[in-house]
């Protein structure tokens, strides 16, 4: 049976020295403990020690193989470049728009790429064909290519568990194209909010210069996908901590040392992005400012430490224990000290317990991938368990926050708003509470980490491996049947983007050395025409002399194997429209850097290629508006292709040449292929043969009947003239 790989650098479980499971903390390990499914379920993760620090690792090996789990073990060099630097020095401030934080060290992003092929190489110890590899979070965002690379067809998964920030934040980090193509190598890359999806196709357009559909792009043959997948907390693992034994003693322990005064919890782990230090200054702030609290209202700060070698978690610390001690000291009584700093990370059913007391939690990250124990603290407000009511304060920058809508939600940096919002929750009637609560139980728990793990996997698994169906590719040796049956035979075929893929120069994409000799290889058996929008010079240049025939300038101009000159194709052609169309787009490309008009002889056409991706992309929008109404009278198509809008006169078209060579050269099979929209008249002309097939180069909506890519149909090309050879 085929089987599911979880691949994170921090696996949920840690072996003690006795080889016992120790639960791991943070978000990822939480929602992944729960992550239940049909199939066998393996892990890939860094053991969580440095190979010098592990005393007998073949037998960690061993005793973590009794679990399914394969360990990474990384060497102290490999930590501090790859964990503690590229990972968490690097990545991790700037995913949380942190980039004044960011360090950036040469020999750290190498280490994170050995680092990533170390996971290649434990996960390629056990997998095979037909498994499942689902890749979590910013340490192995390289690791879906290398995997793509060694095993094309393996089923690949990415989730990113931090935010995915706007590209201008992005494109800071030096290796952005390199994480950008790693991610790309997965089929599925799913994000917690549609705006970290948002974010992260902007940079595929800023950075690698993709356009990519709403949910998917068309790459190489391949289709990768996005979606997005809010993460859910452990509602399973919390409800059994709450039957545990020890949460009742817990929770009776606690609210005799509590009394009658109420609790204000946080739970977090000691990073800079939680908001820790401006939390402590809401907090200084309430105390001063709603003195009739004092003495009846205890904070309870659980902050679990985390990455404590990384020079910015130890600062951190330091500052937030001087701060803490700062305030007791000024507001203590003595019988009450307001903060009871926590320093340590707690058991499932110690926390429950928390959760369960606390009259309010006080959730205040500053930016927060999605923050799973706002949604654990609503989860545990349960009267069977004793629960007392309690009201969430919710920072708006947590990725939880619009799943939340009943929370108090706070902007983080303002400590009168937070100071505020405790004091409204210490007030709040207790009906108001429950109220709140209850709305927003019902969607947490349906959206647990179970389902938000079977919702990926499954969207995962739908996702087709197969090239044919689902990635933009058909099975193009279809055709071959047809190009050996009796009559004559044509292939019609588009240039840029159909037999040359894209430069930034149009100048420069011309003909590879194989391109001429594999037509001229055709020509022996089918007739040829290159039918392009390309001006008759360059086709001239390239392509003159073989016997194929040149139709220049999407059906302008054309010359014949048998009357070579140059004609036009329809000599009775009227462009005088170009004076009412031409202003437009002078204005246009007036006010859009990086934009030119190109004049041919019956169309007109603005590139935006060199533009600004989205600005130039934003002003052919308004450009294809304004001409829409200006050329409502004219003779003129107007269409928005691959980085230009173009304005053609309806009386040419590729199509129409398309159409006269099949009648002229009395074919019975034609094969027509193009990518872009000036194709589709070649694809919709209605051809009285036996045989009329139409391929389109690229993934989007076209009337060709079927689809490949540059790379793909150059080899059916190959393979059509061997067939025809043999
Ligand atoms: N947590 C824990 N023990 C503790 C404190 C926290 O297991 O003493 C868990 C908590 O239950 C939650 C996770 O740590 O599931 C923190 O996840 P969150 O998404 O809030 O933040 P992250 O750590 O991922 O940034
Ligand atoms: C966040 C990250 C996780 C990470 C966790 C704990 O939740 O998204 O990938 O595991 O923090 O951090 P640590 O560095 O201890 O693994």
């Amino acid at each position: 049976m085929s089987k599911i790989i979880l691949v994170s650098n921090r696996l949920p479980v840690r072996l003690n020295e006795d080889g016992t499971p120790q639960r791991t903390t943070g978000g990822l390990a939480s929602a992944l403990a729960a992550v239940e499914s049909e199939k066998p379920q393996h892990w890939v993760g860094w053991s969580g020690n440095s190979l010098e620090n592990t005393p007998d690792p073949e037998a960690l090996r061993e005793s973590m193989a009794k679990l399914d789990i394969v360990p990474v073990f990384l060497s102290e060099d490999e930590i501090d470049g790859f964990y503690e630097g590229y990972a968490n020095a690097t990545l991790w401030p700037l995913l949380h728009y942190m980039a004044q934080r960011a360090r950036f060290e040469n020999d750290w992003a190498e280490h994170y790429r050995r680092a990533n092929e170390k996971f290649a190489d434990a996960i390629l110890e056990i997998v095979e064909e037909g498994d499942t590899v689902w890749i979590h979070d910013y340490h192995l965002f390289l690791l879906p290519a290398i995997l793509r690379d060694r095993m094309p067809n393996l089923k690949i998964g990415f989730f990113l568990h931090t935010p995915f920030p706007s590209s201008e934040i992005f494109r800071v980090l030096p290796e952005r194209q390199e994480i950008l193509q790693g991610l790309l190598g997965a089929d599925l890359i799913g994000f917690h909010t549609y705006n970290y999806l948002r974010h992260f196709r902007s940079s595929l357009l800023q950075i690698l210069g993709l356009e990519s559909d709403m949910d998917h792009l068309y790459l190489d043959g391949r289709r990768p996908s996005f979606g997005v997948y809010p993460i859910g907390h452990n509602h399973k693992g919390f409800h059994e901590a709450m039957a545990h034994p020890g949460y009742l003693e817990t929770h009776a322990e606690m609210s005799g040392s509590l009394k009658d005064r109420k609790l204000i919890l946080s739970v977090e782990r000691l990073d800079y992005t939680k908001g820790v230090p401006q939390k402590l200054a809401a907090i200084r702030h309430f105390l001063e400012n709603y003195p009739q609290h004092r003495g009846n209202v205890v904070f309870a700060i659980i902050a679990v430490p985390s990455r404590e070698s990384v020079d910015e978690y130890a600062e951190l610390t330091e500052d937030v224990q001087r701060e803490v001690g700062a305030i007791n000291g000024e507001f203590a009584t003595m019988d009450l000290a307001p903060i009871n700093f926590l320093h340590r990370g707690f058991p499932p059913h110690e926390l429950a317990a928390f959760y369960s007391l606390a009259d309010s939690c006080l959730v205040t990250p500053l930016v927060d991938g999605m923050n799973l124990v706002a949604k654990e603290y609503v989860d545990c407000k349960r009267k069977k368990f004793n629960a007392r009511p309690g009201a969430l304060i919710l920072s708006e920058f947590a990725g939880a926050a619009p799943e939340m809508p009943h929370a108090l939600r706070v902007n983080p940096y303002s400590v009168s708003e937070v100071a505020a919002a405790i004091d409204q929750a210490l007030t709040m009637p207790e009906d108001e509470m429950w109220e709140r609560t209850r709305a927003m139980q019902d969607h947490i728990v349906k959206n647990d980490a179970g389902a938000w793990a079977n919702r990926f996997v499954a969207d995962l698994e739908e996702h087709s491996c197969d090239l044919n169906e689902d990635s933009g590719v058909s099975d193009l040796s279809v055709l071959f049947d047809s190009f050996k049956s009796q009559g004559q035979k044509a292939l019609f075929l588009d240039y840029d983007g159909t037999l040359r893929g894209f430069e930034n120069k149009a100048e420069d994409a011309v003909p590879d050395s194989e391109l001429v000799p594999l037509l001229k290889r055709l020509s022996k058996h089918v007739r040829i025409a290159i039918v392009s929008g390309r001006p008759k010079e360059f086709l001239e240049k390239h392509f003159a002399g073989h016997g194929f025939a040149l139709v220049a300038e999407h059906g302008y101009r054309w010359s014949r194997p048998d009357s070579p000159e140059w004609a036009l194709v329809n000599p009775l052609v009227d462009v005088s429209w170009k004076e009412d169309v031409i202003p437009h787009l002078e204005q246009a490309t007036q006010v859009t850097p990086g934009t030119h008009i190109e004049t041919k002889p019956s169309a007109l056409v603005w590139h935006y290629r060199l533009a600004d991706p989205e600005f130039g992309l934003w002003q052919a929008h308004r450009l294809l508006s304004e001409l829409t109404e200006t050329t409502a009278s004219l003779p003129v198509a107007v269409h928005h292709g691959k980085k230009i809008v173009e304005v053609a006169s309806q009386q040419v078209s590729k199509g129409s040449a398309v159409e006269f060579l099949i009648n002229d050269w009395n074919c019975r099979t034609a094969l027509a292929v193009g990518d872009d929209q000036t194709d589709e008249t070649m694809f919709a002309i209605e051809a009285d043969i036996q045989n009329y097939h139409t391929i389109h180069i690229g993934g989007s909506d076209t009337r060709a009947n079927h689809l490949s890519d540059i790379h793909h149909f150059r080899s059916f090309l190959e393979e059509l003239a061997d067939h025809l050879e043999a």
